[in-house]
């Protein structure tokens, strides 16, 4: 039902191809493994059920069946991608928060580097993961989980950071496949503005924290403390402290929860 329904939504979008499964191992692990093969640029892979779907730093993201959209879209990267990979992470972001802003009135802020939240709380996360060949990217996966129905956010005992539903927080039953061509229309619209100055302070108004103390916690175990500025070109978070923190294994939290 899903994977016909998919089909029929998606007529109007420039799809390289489109991968269904009802089960799956990881989204990015199919998309990454098509990167090998012949897929063609904007492929798609999307799951009805993840069962070791993956977040950052070989985290866990939970994608139980019927509960969320669970993709990953192949991008074959054009000179101005190859040359923004740290930006990728957040086109997603934009792509997905512009989408719930302009199509379900929400206010959705994005906890800089990866996650998208609504009153506070996780909705979606993104993993981007790239093929490299040499210091080119052959491949961009941009993997995107998002929580549809309240049965996709995991018991509050397994998590770090609070999370929610996009229905918990509609008060009403939600289309993932709506939510999907938005953010399939979205990406569109602001892939080619990559880089430029208008995609990163639209990322940037969008960035949860903004103005308050928070604290990064490295790989490492080292913290820094300061208050979030803004966005650096690159992508990078501006602290009042710290001039430039950039993605890897870190994680940032409001100093209070
Ligand atoms: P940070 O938010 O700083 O990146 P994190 O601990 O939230 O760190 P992420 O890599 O962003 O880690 O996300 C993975 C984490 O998200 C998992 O460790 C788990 O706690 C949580 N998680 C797993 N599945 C879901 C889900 N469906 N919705 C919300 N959170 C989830
Ligand atoms: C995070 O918050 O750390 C990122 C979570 C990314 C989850 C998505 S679900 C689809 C794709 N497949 C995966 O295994 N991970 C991403």
């Amino acid at each position: 039902m899903y994977e016909v329904k998919l089909l029929t939504a998606l007529r109007d979008i420039p799809l390289g191809g489109l991968r269904y499964f009802e089960e799956v191992s990881s989204t990015n692990d199919i998309a990454l493994a098509w990167a090998q093969e012949d897929a063609r640029d904007f492929s798609l892979v999307i799951a009805n059920e993840q069962t070791t779907g993956r977040g950052r730093g070989g985290r866990g993201w939970q994608t139980p069946p019927d509960s969320a959209l669970a993709l990953s879209l192949l991008l074959l990267p054009k000179n101005r991608e190859n040359q923004n990979i740290s930006l990728l992470t957040g086109l997603g972001a934009l792509a997905l928060a512009t989408t719930l802003e302009e199509n379900y009135a929400l206010k959705p802020e994005i906890k800089w580097p990866n996650d998208i939240l609504i009153h506070g709380k996780k909705v979606a996360g993104i993993l981007v993961e790239v093929s490299w060949i040499g210091d080119v990217a052959k491949a961009i996966v941009l993997g995107m989980g998002v929580n549809i129905h309240a049965s996709a956010v995991p018991p509050e005992g397994e998590l770090h950071f609070p999370a929610t539903s996009l229905e918990e927080v509609l008060g009403k039953s939600v289309d993932r496949v709506e939510v999907l061509h938005g953010f399939l229309t979205a990406l569109l619209k602001w892939r080619p503005l990559l880089g430029r100055e208008e995609m990163v302070a639209a990322w940037g108004e969008k960035l949860a924290f903004r103005g308050k103390q928070v604290e990064i916690t490295g790989g490492d175990g080292q913290v820094i403390h300061g208050r979030v500025l803004g966005l650096n070109q690159d992508g990078s978070l501006h602290l009042d402290t710290v001039e430039s923190i950039h993605f890897g294994d870190v994680h940032l939290r409001p100093t209070q929860l």
